[in-house]
């Protein structure tokens, strides 16, 4: 296949979030103005979807480089030879998966990720599709009364919470690292400015936001448990089936996601990098 902008079609896939790009060969050579064409779609659409992409991880990796940064994860260690990717999976006789619950990537980091990359290397016979969630819709939902309460709010983010914390185990484990004990936090505001776009998203998120700042966490958490609960309104979301070669490129500043944990006694097995961000403002 030939990459040219003009072979590339979008396909959206639900009202808020997602679609679908085809006609592209990611393994080839991008032009300047493919890539371009393919962060603006990305921008529109918070997540996007390729099929049938058979990339090596140098291929991913260099597909990656294209669109941002690489960054390592802190808390698994990626492949040898590609250390900026690390294996998501979920084995036959493991229970949880990585990163089961709805959440923005490592937002427990002064710095969070801009965009997490993540394409399907072997995929259960059903289930363990991916939801996703836009942020900006979340925000925009809001009551005026509640915008103004929250604009200048800051929320504490940590990477020790009990509920995402055991959604790493098997992966630190299978990694062969003790486990890293570190806490990670990091303050951000609640709802953030997209730098692209100049939109207002909402900024917490159930994995890891404990509380607001110069808030105690039950003062906090009547608040928290109704953004969290706003946030993933089903019109707010879209849902995506893996098969392997399908690759995902979402946005951290503005989108959530949570794979779906249903297919017990089957193999799952991704590859993940994560693009360097900026401090969220
Ligand atoms: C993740 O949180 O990065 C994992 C997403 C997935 O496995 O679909």
């Amino acid at each position: 296949m030939t990459n040219s902008v003009d072979t590339i079609s979008v396909a959206q896939i639900a009202g808020a979030i997602g679609a679908v790009i085809s006609g592209i060969d990611l393994d080839a050579e991008l032009s300047d103005d493919v890539v371009a064409k393919i962060r603006s779609i990305w921008l529109t659409h918070l997540v996007v979807f390729f099929r049938d992409q058979a990339l090596a991880p140098d291929s991913f990796l260099r597909f990656a480089r294209r669109i941002g940064t690489p960054v390592e994860y802190p808390f698994v260690k990626g492949l040898t030879e590609h250390p900026e990717i690390i294996a998501v999976a979920k084995l036959p006789n493991e229970t949880v998966n990585f990163g089961g619950i709805w959440h923005s990537d490592t937002v427990y980091l002064d710095r969070p990720p801009m965009a997490t990359m993540l394409i399907a290397r072997e995929v259960p016979p059903f289930g363990g599709d991916t939801l996703f969630a836009n942020m900006y819709a979340a925000y925009d939902s809001l009551s005026d009364g509640m915008k103004t309460l929250l604009a200048p709010l800051r929320a504490v983010n940590s990477s020790a919470r009990a509920d995402v914390s055991k959604t790493r185990e098997d992966r630190i484990r299978d990694g062969g690292q003790s486990p890293d004990l570190t806490e990670y936090r990091s303050e951000h505001p609640v709802v953030r400015t997209h730098p692209e776009s100049g939109r207002k998203a909402l900024y917490v998120n159930v994995a890891h936001t404990s509380h607001f700042v110069g808030m105690t966490e039950s003062e906090s958490r009547p608040i928290l448990e109704f953004l969290f609960k706003r946030a993933v309104r089903r019109e707010f979301t879209c849902r995506f089936g893996w098969q392997v070669g399908s690759l995902a490129l979402w946005d951290n500043r503005c989108a959530m996601h949570n794979p779906i944990n249903d297919y017990h006694g089957h193999t799952r097995i991704m590859h993940r990098i994560t693009l360097a961000g900026d401090v969220p403002r």
